[in-house]
Formats: C-alpha cells, structure tokens, sequence
C-alpha cells in the first residue's frame, strides 16, 4: 500500500495520530492510553497492528507476536499483559494473581480473563502490506500459538459443545458497562455497594476509585459497577479461572453475540494463515468452527441478535450495537440484511458520527459514558468492514468518511466520540483511534 497523498489538514492529522502511537510505544507493544491503560491489552494490540501496518510492518507484526508472551499454558491470551511499569492501574496483578495458577509463555504478569478474538484479522491485514516470504515467516511464527488460543476458546468455553463461547466477565467483551452486561452482572454486587447504594447513590464510592485519574468518572462506568466487576475477578480468582469451577459460582455467564462474531470472522482468517503456511487445522477444531457459524442464528429474534445466558439459555433482550456484528461475521441471512443495514443507518444508531454503542432512544443512553452510548472508532472500523463484504459499499464509505470527519472535528484522538454532538471523551491519546485513522486514511477510496 502506498502512503496517501492527503490535503493539508488530514496530513496534519495523520500526524497527529503518529504522535499519539509514539508516545504510547513501549518497545514491541503499545499501551492503549498514557495513564489509564498504561499495559498491553489484547483486542487493542491488534487494531494497533492494523494501524501500524502503514508505518512499519515489522513492528505492527511484533505488536500481534508479543500477544503470545502473555499466553497461558492452556491457550488462553489474557485481555492484559502487564508491562514492567510502575504506572498505576486499577486492576493490576494484585487483584488477579494469575501467578499462583500459572506461568504465562514469556513469564510476564497477566490478568485471567480473555477478550475479543481480533488477533487473526490483525494478522491477515499485516500480512497483506508483506512480501510473500515476510508474510510466512510471521504467519510460521504465529500460527502455532493462534491456534491454541481458537482451541482454548472452544474446549474451556463451549463445554456444551453447542458452538457459542461463554465468557466469564464483561471485560472479555472489552464493552464494558453495556447495559446487557450490566443487567446480569448487578446482582452480583457485593454487599457493601448495596448498601452504599441506599444511602447515597456511587458518590461514596466514587471516592475509592482509582481508575479516573485521565478521565472523569461520569465518563466511565458507576463506582458501584466497578466494584461490582472487581468482586467478579476475586470470584475468579477463588475459582482459579477454571471454567468448570467458574460454573459453580454466581459469575454471570454469558455467550456474548459481539464476541462470538468476532470469533466467527477470526476463524476465516485462521483458515487462510493455515492454508498460506501448508497447516491444517485439526478436525476437532474444523467441526467446532463450522458449528459456531450456525450456532449464533440461535442469537437471533426477528432479525435482532442478542448475548445469551449460559446457563440457562436466556436471551438477554436488550439491542447494544454487540447485535451488529453479525455482519462484520458475514452469518447475517441474505434475505436479513437490507433490514439490518436499514436499522444501523437509521438515527437510533446512526448520527454524522457513526454508530452509537447504544441507541440513542434507550433508557440507558448516556451520550459521553464509555459502552453506554458513545460511538467508538473500532465498531465503526468492523461495521464498515461488514457493509463492505456484503457489497453494501456506499454505506461502508459514508461510515468510514463520517469516521475521519468526527476525529477530525475533535482534532485528537479520543477514546469514543458522543453521538449527539462528536465531542470527544475519555482518553484523548487513544492508540487506536489513532491506529484506525491512519488505516482509515490509506484505505479510503
Ligand atoms: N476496560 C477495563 C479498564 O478500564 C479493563 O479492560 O481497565
């Protein structure tokens, strides 16, 4: 791919966006945010590979390789690789302990929940800016330890063997404190949050959070829903991140639709490194990939797709732009889809902005709060990817041009943007934001 040719004020953007992954650069991994996400997180190594790409391939490649450092003797890749700082992060190797159940590949501290496969697209992009030997090589160093993570996947988390993965935490959906995750996960509070609660509201416990120092906490979840998700990890951990001792707690579990598309999507990509390399993918693998494509059809409700309760097979009725991704999975029937691209581009979810994570008539929209409302730049970037594949190319265009314009009207790279107004929120030196811009930027037609 050749670097475009931009008018003046892009160019200075891209800059921008250049600066913002040079200053979050730790070596070979890229932390998300100066202060608030100051380690590696999964799903944001991987759109940052994506951005990099553009920059220099080796480094996006080492960005998606340094994944397998964290990497559990199981398989599984943790949603944070803790990196040698002494930066403070709310939810560090205290709270998770991971060291005394294992030691991961590169002996690094990890957290012991996952989150979104995004790693086998990641790589397939990277791949594709390589020479054909490059491109082997890393795939040859990849694939290996890839391919462990999609078995983990389906041997810890389908135990049913029904086709969908369960996560264990709302972390591993990477969205937070989106409503449908909220809900089941409520119940769940620890007493001291109840009773707080009663008295007056998260305001006392807003004075013990310690996760809001880059930015403020009205745009990040509840106090009370952070401790919430903090007594879940200490159920975790008591469970020793044993899915079968997991199963006997009251952790919510949940067959989260967003991830599981993710998953459908990254196993494609699986199949082309294999194929690329001369792999082939174990039959037990192959059966559960072909399972998983049918199996999030039984997500679906007259064309609305929704996460589901593991346990007892309950969907959990409330539309979050997880719902969408089925399109980016390419599992949407043919006969569904003008319904589904209807609804996105309708303003429920769709504003000059992008896609809202939230529609904008839920009772639970709040325009600038994280996963509940804001449009993020990654959902916008995996929307248009599926517009595109299902030929729908002039609503992947104006998603992707609205993409650029919101970031450009900020002028930084936020972590989301509202969609009533494109102001920006949460951090505003924001890894991928900058990383999809620039792949944005290279890639628009
Ligand atoms: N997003 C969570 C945090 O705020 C963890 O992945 O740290």
């Amino acid at each position: 791919m050749v670097a475009p040719s931009l008018p003046a004020e892009l160019a200075a953007l891209r800059e921008t966006a250049v600066s913002v992954l040079r200053g979050n650069d730790l070596g070979d991994v890229t932390r998300p945010s100066p202060t608030l996400y100051p380690h590696q997180w999964l799903w944001d190594s991987c759109f940052i590979a994506i951005g990099l790409r553009h920059l220099d391939p080796d480094r996006a490649a080492a960005e998606i390789l340094s994944l397998l450092r964290g990497q559990w003797p199981s398989g599984m890749i943790p949603h944070v690789i803790f990196a040698e700082t002494t930066d403070f992060y709310h939810a560090g190797p205290q709270r998770w302990r991971c060291d005394r159940v294992t030691t991961t590949a590169g002996g690094m501290q990890s957290t012991g929940v996952t989150q979104p496969p995004m790693i086998a697209e990641a790589a397939v992009r990277v791949g594709e800016v390589m020479t054909g030997s490059q491109r082997a090589a890393f795939y040859r160093a990849l694939y290996p330890g890839l391919l462990r993570f999609h078995q983990w996947l389906y041997d810890e988390r389908d135990p049913d063997d029904d086709g969908l993965v369960a996560l264990v935490h709302s972390w591993e959906s990477g969205m937070d404190n989106t409503p449908t995750w909220m809900e089941i996960t409520r119940p769940a509070a620890p007493l001291g949050v109840r009773v707080l609660r009663r008295v007056n509201g998260d305001d006392a416990l807003d004075a013990l959070r310690r996760d809001s120092k880059e930015v403020p906490p009205d745009e990040r979840l509840t106090s009370g829903d952070l401790f919430t998700l903090y007594r879940i990890v200490r159920e975790l951990r008591r469970s020793h991140y044993n899915f079968r001792e997991i199963r006997r707690t009251i952790v919510p579990l949940v067959q989260d639709v967003a991830f599981n598309a993710i998953l459908v999507r990254a196993n494609e990509h699986l199949a082309t490194i294999a194929a690329e390399i001369g792999e082939v993918i174990p039959p037990r693998l192959r059966r559960s990939i072909r399972r998983s494509r049918e199996a999030i059809s039984q997500l679906a409700v007259d064309g609305l797709y929704y996460s589901r309760d593991f346990r007892t097979h309950t969907l959990l009725r409330h539309e979050t732009i997880a719902g969408l991704l089925p399109l980016y999975a390419g599992v949407v029937p043919d006969d569904r889809v003008d319904a589904m691209v209807k609804m996105i581009s309708s303003p429920r979810y769709w504003s000059r902005f992008g896609v809202a994570s939230v529609p904008v008539d839920d009772p639970a929209f709040l325009p600038r709060c994280y996963w509940q409302g804001p449009v993020w730049v990654n959902m916008n970037w995996l929307i248009a990817d599926g517009l595109e594949r299902y030929g729908r190319l002039d609503a992947a265009d104006d998603l992707r041009r609205n993409t650029v314009d919101v970031i450009a009207a900020s002028g930084a790279m936020y972590e989301y943007y509202s969609p009533l107004d494109g102001s920006g929120a949460g951090s505003n030196r924001f890894s991928w934001t900058a990383a999809l811009l620039i792949d944005l930027l290279a890639t628009q037609r």
